[in-house]
């Protein structure tokens, strides 16, 4: 059986440690889009290990894949696994062939198209990892995979054709000197061709690479069972996000059947749970109708001044959750939950249950608020708009709940332990989506977690 585990809003929901949480009867688990974009956190017994590329259930020994859906910078993976391995931990990560190859290039356009877009003030606020240009060549056919770097009469001819094209766009449309980059082998033929070599020796020395369609259907045939790990979230999918200020892959339950090669009937035959975040962040640019003040860069038309008691508020709430990007230590922007965005992403996904995080973070506050519906155009709606420039004229209305305290987590370990505001808050949210409640975080430790419900169990 599978269990897929989504992101409901914008990422950092605690994806990572849900996986970690739930992925004891777990055998394989595959991360299926996305690619060193996304941090995972897993806190084991008060250590903690941050994961962008290797599949979070390595912390519990599991086999990772990183399916065919991926953009794989394997110079990334192998500093991530080798940082593991100094740990006492041994990852044993597949990378499926048809996945794609992060290249040097890749990054750098990343960088220079934001450059571009800043003028404009219309940057995304990218990680600048190179994901949006890997994938933009995989839908131009012109990408590397990483079963070419395997072949090296077939690297070289990708290479060959593609390298010359990235260096004229940089230089005759972007204006760029390449002598004058960082690092000006990345638009190199020769340069770019070993680097990419020597990433193929690697994964053959270690043997990494799979065709994880097959392997995937090899375990369950022998009844193992498959947990696909979502990187991101639903608002920054490609699709069904808010457009451009999204990642370039579809982070939503569909992509975990073309990003892995199960079947949809394969996923849809068992659990997906979405992973909500009981506030809202946001590292980047793109509306957010909750947000409770502006992150300078980051929030469009922010002037440094939302209010005395916003500002508090959002610090306050930034700082208890420790609300800093684990890629780019960015701040993150902070808002109160979004109940059109979640019914929005519970449609989507179709998820069959809830884990409910950071319900701690929000202990101590005199109120708590929700988003529980917009107005736009005068009219009241219960969902998100479908561009983006409509969804920033929505003006929230919030719903207004009493707050709970602050207790000694480590003691909640039964759904009623927690306090009665805080699970008024939960009843609400599950009431509004029609979706039970499976997890409920209350701090980062894979203790700190009431279970209510375990997806593998039938
Ligand atoms: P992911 O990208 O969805 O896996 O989430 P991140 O790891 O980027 O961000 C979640 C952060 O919150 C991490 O630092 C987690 O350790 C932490 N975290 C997860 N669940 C909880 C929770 O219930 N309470 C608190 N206080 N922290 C949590
Ligand atoms: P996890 O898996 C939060 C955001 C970036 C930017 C936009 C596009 O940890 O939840 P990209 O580099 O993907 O082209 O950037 O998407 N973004 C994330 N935000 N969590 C993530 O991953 C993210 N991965 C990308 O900040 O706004
Ligand atoms: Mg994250």
């Amino acid at each position: 059986m599978t269990v897929t585990i989504v992101g409901s809003q914008l990422g950092d929901e605690g994806k990572g440690g849900v996986v970690d949480l739930y992925g004891d009867p777990a055998d394989v688990v595959v991360r299926y889009q996305g690619g060193d974009n996304a941090g995972h956190t897993v806190v084991e017994d008060g250590t903690e290990y941050k994961l962008s590329l290797v599949p979070s259930g390595a912390v519990r020994g599991k086999v990772g894949v990183l399916g065919n859906g991926c953009v794989v910078n394997p110079a990334t993976l192998f500093e991530e696994m080798d940082g593991l391995r100094d740990r006492g931990l041994e990852p044993d990560v597949r990378v499926a062939e048809r996945a794609h190859v992060i290249l040097p290039y890749h990054r750098v356009l990343d960088g220079i198209e934001e450059e571009v877009k800043s003028e404009t003030d219309s940057a995304v606020g990218t990680t600048g990892r190179g994901i949006g240009p890997t994938y933009e060549d995989k839908a131009g056919r012109r990408g590397v995979r990483v079963g070419d770097l395997l072949d090296e009469d077939v690297l070289r001819e990708r290479i060959e054709y593609v390298v010359p094209q990235k260096r004229a766009l940089i230089e005759d449309v972007y204006g760029v000197d390449v002598d004058d980059l960082e690092d000006p082998d990345a638009f190199d033929v020769d340069a770019v061709y070993e680097t990419a070599l020597e990433y193929g020796e690697r994964l053959a020395a270690e043997d990494m690479t799979v065709d994880a369609g097959n392997f995937l259907a090899e375990k369950r045939a022998a009844g193992e069972n498959v947990m696909l790990e979502g990187a991101q979230g639903t608002v920054i999918d490609i699709d069904h996000g808010n457009y451009p200020y999204v990642t370039s892959s579809n982070p939503t339950a569909g992509g975990a059947a073309t990003g892995s090669g199960l079947a949809p009937t394969v996923i849809g035959q068992g659990e997906v749970v979405g992973i909500v975040k009981a506030y809202l962040t946001r590292v980047g640019r793109g509306p957010l109708p909750t947000e409770l003040a502006g992150v300078e860069g980051q929030t469009p038309g922010y002037d440094g001044h939302a209010g005395d008691d916003e500002e508090e508020l959002a610090t306050y709430i930034r700082d208890e959750g420790g609300e800093y990007g684990t890629v780019t230590g960015r701040p993150r922007r902070v808002g109160w939950l979004d109940l059109p965005m979640l019914r929005h992403s519970t449609r989507v996904n179709g998820f069959t249950g809830l884990a409910v995080n950071h319900v701690d973070v929000l202990a101590g506050l005199d109120e708590v608020k929700v988003g529980d519906s917009y107005t736009l155009d005068g009219e009241e709606i219960e969902t998100l708009p479908s561009t983006t420039e409509r969804w920033a004229e929505c003006e929230a209305n919030l719903r207004t709940f009493d707050g709970w305290p602050e207790v000694d987590w480590d003691d909640v370990d039964e759904y009623e332990d927690l306090p009665e505001n805080a699970r008024a808050y939960l009843e609400y949210v599950s009431d509004e989506l029609e979706t039970d409640i499976y997890a409920v975080g209350v701090g980062p430790d894979r203790d700190q977690t009431v279970v209510l419900e375990s997806p593998y169990d039938d």
